[in-house]
């Protein structure tokens, strides 16, 4: 098999020189990637510098090579197409079907799957005529990137920036090694809590576990990958912010209940891959607690935090929205997981065997995904990313 064929879409903002970084990763993983900027583009970034790192010619129009039909062979042989940053004005074009250029051109003649990372200015973000656009673009089949929300040219920050290059990159990476056109997610929001909670003793001490957030976040990109709008909840988690996420930051149990509440209504699943905290304890020292000479420690007391997977499964926010719990096991797996998930009341529960080299900060996974309609999906011991696909793969099939 050949090398997956990439072309790399660049519109004219000024977020075109990321798109350089973009290729340079796409072009190490072993994409073929072929560069088409647009003219704009070209003020930002010259084409000796696309030529220079995709080792291939570019242009921007279509009258260059004519013998070739570049503005027809270009999309049609692509494995994936992404724009990257797409402009406002690219958006627009794109939505209507304009081609009057070879960008342009080749997202007419595409058959494959098609990404745009949309970066531009705030307000221009928000206009109705490119909301609209947007629209069109995903109801057609296109994944297109929620922007991050950061500092943008100039002095503004604002909803807007484009994600970071490395984050496009897995999503690209995602698009291509799935190989499906259609994004199953699209038009689902999917709220996912990941990391670990930190219960608070004093000011700077907390009782926390070894979540490292990785099989949440993997919920999270292979979701945005697959169309779903996708909010984070994050507790505690050191990770980048996967593209095209809203990642809101908790801490304690308390908190994530409180963010998990506010952000059910709008969910149509909900997966709680975070690792949280059973008990809390009773009290919080305002002051750092010391120790004091010839004297026993005092001991310290707790008090039980909110099941918020329990919580959520028993008063569904919306009818048909599907609840996804995970639970570690040290034994006797099938038996535990099953009486967890009748305790819980949730549609599937992934039940990891906790051991060496699994689960907790590792890169792999394994797993037994149990349903509650008496189902069980092994998923043998992979990279994170499988389960997650796994995990959403269940959760399309059961919104029917
Ligand atoms: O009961 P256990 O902690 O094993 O259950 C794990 C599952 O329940 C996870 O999905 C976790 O996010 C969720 N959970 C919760 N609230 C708690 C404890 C666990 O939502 N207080």
């Amino acid at each position: 098999m050949g090398k997956p064929k990439v072309v790399l879409g660049v519109s004219g903002g000024i977020a075109a020189y990321k798109a350089c970084e973009l290729l340079r990763r796409l072009t190490e993983s072993g994409h073929e990637v072929r560069v088409v900027p647009t003219a704009a583009a070209l003020k930002f970034v010259g084409a000796p510098t696309w030529a220079a790192l995709s080792g291939h010619p570019v242009s921007d129009e279509v009258w260059s090579d004519v013998y070739d039909v570049p503005h027809v062979r270009i999309g049609q042989s692509a494995d994936l197409v992404v724009v990257a940053p797409a402009t406002a004005d690219l958006l627009a074009k794109a939505a209507h079907g304009l081609a009057d250029d070879l960008l342009t051109n080749t997202l007419l003649t595409a058959r494959c799957p098609v990404l745009f990372a949309p970066a531009m200015h705030t307000e221009m973000w928000e206009h109705p005529a490119t909301q609209e656009n947007v629209a069109t673009l995903r109801r057609r089949g296109a994944l297109v990137i929620e922007p991050a929300v950061g500092r943008l040219t100039g002095v503004d920050t604002g909803k807007g920036r484009l994600p970071d290059p490395g984050e496009i990159f897995e999503v690209c990476r995602r698009v291509v090694a799935r190989g499906v056109d259609e994004p199953d997610l699209a038009g689902r929001h999917v709220v996912i809590s990941a990391g670990g909670t930190r219960e608070p003793l004093d000011p700077v001490r907390f009782l926390g576990n070894r979540s490292s957030g990785k099989q949440g976040y993997a919920l999270a990109r292979t979701a945005a990958a697959r169309g779903a709008r996708v909010t984070l909840l994050a507790a505690n988690a050191e990770l980048p912010d996967p593209a095209g996420v809203d990642v809101i930051r908790v801490g304690t149990a308390v908190q994530l209940r409180e963010a998990v509440l506010k952000a059910a209504p709008e969910a149509d699943a909900l997966v709680m891959a975070a690792a949280v905290a059973d008990f809390r304890p009773a009290t919080y020292a305002g002051g750092k607690i010391k120790k004091q000479d010839g004297r026993e420690p005092e001991p310290v007391a707790l008090v039980r935090n909110p099941d918020i997977l329990a919580e959520i499964s028993a008063e569904r926010a919306r009818p048909g929205q599907v609840v996804v719990g995970f639970a570690a096991e040290t034994d006797d797996v099938l038996t535990n997981g099953r009486a967890k998930l009748a305790r819980k009341g949730c549609d599937l529960l992934v039940v990891n065997e906790v051991g060496e080299r699994k689960t907790f900060g590792s890169e792999e996974n394994e797993a037994l995904v149990l349903g509650a309609d008496g189902s069980e999906t092994p998923v043998p011991y992979g990279p994170k990313e499988a389960l997650a696909d796994t995990v959403w793969d269940l959760v399309v099939a059961r919104f029917g």
